[in-house]
């Protein structure tokens, strides 16, 4: 496995193996990983000639406030888990390398797609993903690009990027990986003290109650949200940030539960804010 740290490098790289006919898939992290990444890279491994997985901790998708400086990072650890899982390229660009001074371009998908739940709690937070993701696009030049069903949304708005600005490859959703205990693997979890990772199993517990009052033949979004909203309340710890069901392929908003539906939501346990989401099919 090689690391690549320099931008002009890793399209280099790309460029010759692209003209040699390989297919690659990229897998763009943000490090600290976890086994939802290394299913990602698994899915990569069996779909591809060549595995290149992104690390970048990228400044532009945290507001202020946020936690880029905190965000957890162990780079040497990364790169054994991924020598084990046989990828090919691990590249990690600097921050001033990818953002050079006075940079100004940017890439946005606009559109309810992009304003509503985490877009509306995490304003900015969308266009810098969308700008980061075009970049490794055009640096890594994957065919396959795999990205978790965890972050549904943004799997959703980068597909309609790809879509509509017409880049040359393929957006692969790889289905949420949990512990056990149902908790989706995320690499905030490691912020949660043994209380507040207790009560975050609120999230699956309510997602799937949900699902099954659904399955059950309730119809009405109000009641599910109110539904879900009890069950959370039972955490004492939790703050609800959004409780949302959306059509599953836009996220347009429902009058009534119908077709693919994507329950979403974001809590806070402490400072540490987590997302969990189900879709269900009526
Ligand atoms: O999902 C993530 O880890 C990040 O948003 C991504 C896609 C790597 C872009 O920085």
């Amino acid at each position: 496995m090689q690391t690549i740290q320099s931008v002009a490098e890793m399209q280099q790289w790309s460029s010759i193996q692209k003209r040699s006919g390989r297919r690659i898939g990229l897998v763009p992290t943000m490090g600290y990983l976890h086994d939802g990444h290394l299913s990602l890279v698994r899915q990569a491994r069996q779909e591809c000639d060549l595995v290149v997985v992104s690390i970048f901790v990228n400044p532009m998708q945290f507001g202020v406030g946020e936690d880029f400086e905190e965000y957890p990072r162990d780079l040497t650890r990364d790169c054994a888990l991924l020598e084990q899982e046989q990828a090919d390229v691990v590249f990690a660009p600097a921050v001033k390398d990818m953002y050079p001074p006075g940079y100004s371009s940017f890439v946005e998908v606009e559109g309810e797609i992009t304003t509503k739940m985490c877009g509306a709690s995490r304003p900015g937070h969308f266009r810098g993903v969308t700008t980061v993701v075009s970049k490794l696009f055009h640096i890594c030049q994957p065919d396959l690009a795999f990205f978790g069903q965890k972050d549904a949304q943004q799997a959703m708005i980068l597909e309609k990027m790809v879509r509509e600005l017409n880049f040359p490859l393929k957006i692969v959703r790889v289905p949420i990986v949990r512990e056990e205990d149902g908790l989706a693997l995320s690499s905030r979890n490691v912020y949660l003290n043994p209380q507040e990772r207790q009560e975050a199993l609120v999230l699956s517990q309510s997602l799937q109650a949900a699902r099954q009052l659904i399955m059950d033949g309730e119809r009405d979004v109000e009641k599910v949200k109110d539904f879900i909203r009890n069950i959370i309340a039972t955490s004492p710890g939790a703050q609800i940030d959004y409780i949302e069901l959306n059509k599953a392929d836009d996220l347009a908003s429902l009058p009534r539960i119908e077709g693919k539906v994507l329950i979403a939501l974001a809590v806070k346990f402490g400072t540490t804010r987590l997302i969990d989401n189900l879709l269900v099919e009526v």
